[in-house]
């Protein structure tokens, strides 16, 4: 199998290719850098197979959809991504083929509730799980020091000790590591305990990279800023969550709440489904729409997507306008559907 690392920077993306089979997948394509993939693809002679994200970025804008739309290859994340452009949703254990090639799927969450680590001819690519005697931040929204934990110690430490490892970033100018080195020496988890591993996550005291919200929010949404103005992150948090039980109660309940799907139109009738009478606006045509929703002003209102992020920024975004009764489905259609709340297509 071919394999290349092509931006030779802090964000490291990876061409993994089939020779005999001339297909290719890329893992963590950048936004700014598509000419020189598809530039590299097309010195080497490889068709683009799969555009795998190993998790949702917070740090720099993904290539993944863009390149999709350019080449016609699915990008592949895990089924917590909220982006409405994947085209193969993963889970743990999922194979995924590259000619006569196999790539292994771990989940392996904690920096995100989406990430992903790829196992493929003794390497395995571990986003911003594992990372080079270090291991990716869990303070992020929906971030879990404890699962990234279970992640490394059980899932990717039980790969065999010669593993390359192969991070999404590196910022001390490493190169290469194995699952032996770092079950040996990585400062983080080696003699670590679960609990001490938390507690040090806690207290890391990382500031927020900078344009965070620049790049996470079009990566979760594939709306850009010159579509629509998001909202702050404190605005972000002060939205109300309720849980699939919960909001199933008040649909029963006297004064049961307007629905708003904001995913896309292929999404809302979808694999997923969607919830009966829920009013279909996707979330780059909100802030035009909204007067659609003036009707139901004064009433209670539920913002829905795939995961629950993207309508976290509907229902602050509706809150902003004016709205005064806004809630979010925590874990969108994905939990609803989990557990077995009715949907139709
Ligand atoms: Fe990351």
């Amino acid at each position: 199998m071919l394999f290349l690392e092509l931006n030779h920077a802090k964000c490291k993306t990876y061409l993994l290719a089939s020779e005999t089979a001339r297909k290719a997948a890329l893992i963590d394509p950048l936004k700014e850098r598509i000419d020189r993939y598809l530039a590299v693809l097309a010195y080497h002679g490889y068709r683009l197979e799969k555009i795998i994200d190993t998790h949702t970025h917070a740090d720099h804008r993904s290539g993944a959809a863009e390149l999709s739309d350019l080449t016609g290859a699915p990008v592949v994340m895990h089924r917590r991504a909220p982006s409405p452009h994947v085209g193969i949703h993963v889970g743990d254990g999922d194979s995924l083929a590259l000619g006569d090639e196999r790539l292994r799927v771990l989940h392996t969450p904690g920096h995100t509730p989406d990430s992903i680590s790829i196992v493929a001819d003794g390497r395995v690519f571990t986003g911003d799980c594992l990372l080079i005697h270090g291991t990716g931040r869990a303070d992020f929204a929906g971030g879990d020091a404890g699962a990234q934990y279970d992640a490394i110690t059980g899932k990717l430490f039980a790969l065999p000790d010669a593993t390359i490892v192969l991070p999404a970033h590196d910022y001390r100018g490493h190169t290469q590591s194995t699952i032996g080195d770092e079950k040996r020496s990585n400062p983080r988890v080696t003699g670590r305990s679960r609990e001490g591993y938390i507690e040090l996550m806690k207290n890391l005291g990382l500031p927020l990279p900078e344009g965070i919200q620049e790049a996470l929010q079009p990566n979760q949404s594939e709306v850009d800023a010159a579509q629509m103005k998001f909202p702050t992150l404190s605005q972000l948090n002060g939205v109300r969550q309720l849980s699939p039980s919960e909001l199933a109660a008040r649909m029963k309940g006297p004064n049961p709440p307007v629905l708003i799907d904001v995913r896309e139109r292929d999404e809302f009738t979808g694999e997923l489904g969607h919830i009966a009478g829920a009013i279909l606006i996707p979330l780059r045509e909100l802030t035009e729409r909204a007067g659609e929703l003036e009707p139901h002003r004064g009433r209670d209102l539920v913002a829905i997507c795939r995961v629950g992020v993207r309508s976290t920024t509907a229902a602050a975004i509706l809150t902003g306008l004016g709205f005064e009764q806004v809630w979010n489905l925590k874990g969108g259609m994905l939990d609803w559907s989990d557990a077995r709340m009715p949907i139709e297509h």
